[in-house]
């Protein structure tokens, strides 16, 4: 099929820009012997962005860098948004765009991750855009539905072009930072649902190039068993992408 496998660290609100320096220079001497089948990339907060960029940069580095929100509009009055623009200017690849944190605890609606991520393609970066259901939804039997609608809603609008590039991490909420995990079957379940949602808005050859990504959990141990499942294409992981050895070893499962 030729999906090219991503492993992505969130470091969520983790690292001051000298300890992100420090540990994307640990995690490519993790990663010194590997030979690049699978993508790299790390996410640090706003702030640390130009320091892990710079390493990357003089050092060669095969990893690419993530942002992990963005505004949606290219400039303007908005006191404390950063503007995709201003990402790109800090050698940015990708953002992370509807983080479920984000939904929960800063107003983020399906409307404002779809607007995020037409203006994350606009801007010439790829949005890694998130979805995922709440235990309770999961219990009462209407993941499907609930993730279908999020992936309808939030990736609306795009070009082919687009939507082949754009990169989805099915995140279901209770299995984010709780050693709780779906099965891996489950995980792909849901991954060829969204797959196929994709596949109904922008036809089937645009649904077999886009990759999505599991995240929840996902550590050395067990992400082999998510990665070797055949629509998920890789990881966003939180946790584990802290320390750069448990995030080497994510990547090297990924190989
Ligand atoms: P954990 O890997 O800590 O569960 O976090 C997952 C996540 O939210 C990545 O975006």
């Amino acid at each position: 099929m030729g999906r090219r496998m991503l492993v992505a660290g969130n470091w969520k609100m983790y690292t001051t820009s000298g300890e992100g320096a420090i540990l994307v220079q640990d995690l490519a001497d993790e990663l010194s012997d590997l030979d690049g089948e699978v993508e790299v990339v790390v996410g640090p907060p706003f702030t640390g962005l130009k320091a892990v960029s710079t390493v990357i940069e003089l050092d060669h580095l095969e990893i690419g860098l993530a942002a992990q929100d963005c505004h949606w509009e290219a400039e303007g009055a908005f006191t404390g948004a950063i503007a995709p623009r201003m990402l790109l200017d800090l050698h940015v690849d990708y953002v992370i765009v509807g983080h479920s944190e984000r939904r929960e605890y800063f107003g983020e609606t399906d409307e404002t991750v779809n607007r995020k991520v037409k203006a994350v393609f606009e801007a010439g970066m790829v949005p890694i855009m998130c979805v995922g259901e709440t235990l309770v939804t999961r219990e009462a039997l209407e993941t499907d539905p609930y993730v279908r609608g999020q992936v309808t809603a939030g990736a609306a609008g795009l070009t082919p072009e687009q939507a082949e590039r754009l990169v989805i991490a099915y995140e279901p909420i209770w299995a984010i930072g709780t050693g709780r995990m779906p099965t891996p079957e489950s995980a792909n379940d849901v991954a060829r649902m969204i797959r196929a949602t994709i596949g109904a808005m922008y036809g089937p050859p645009v649904a077999v190039k886009m990759r999505i990504l599991y995240g929840g959990s996902v550590k050395p141990e067990n992400a082999k068993m998510f990665f070797s499942e055949p629509d998920v294409d890789g990881g966003l992981v939180g946790g584990a992408a802290l320390k750069a050895d448990s995030f080497a070893g994510i990547v090297r499962a990924a190989h």
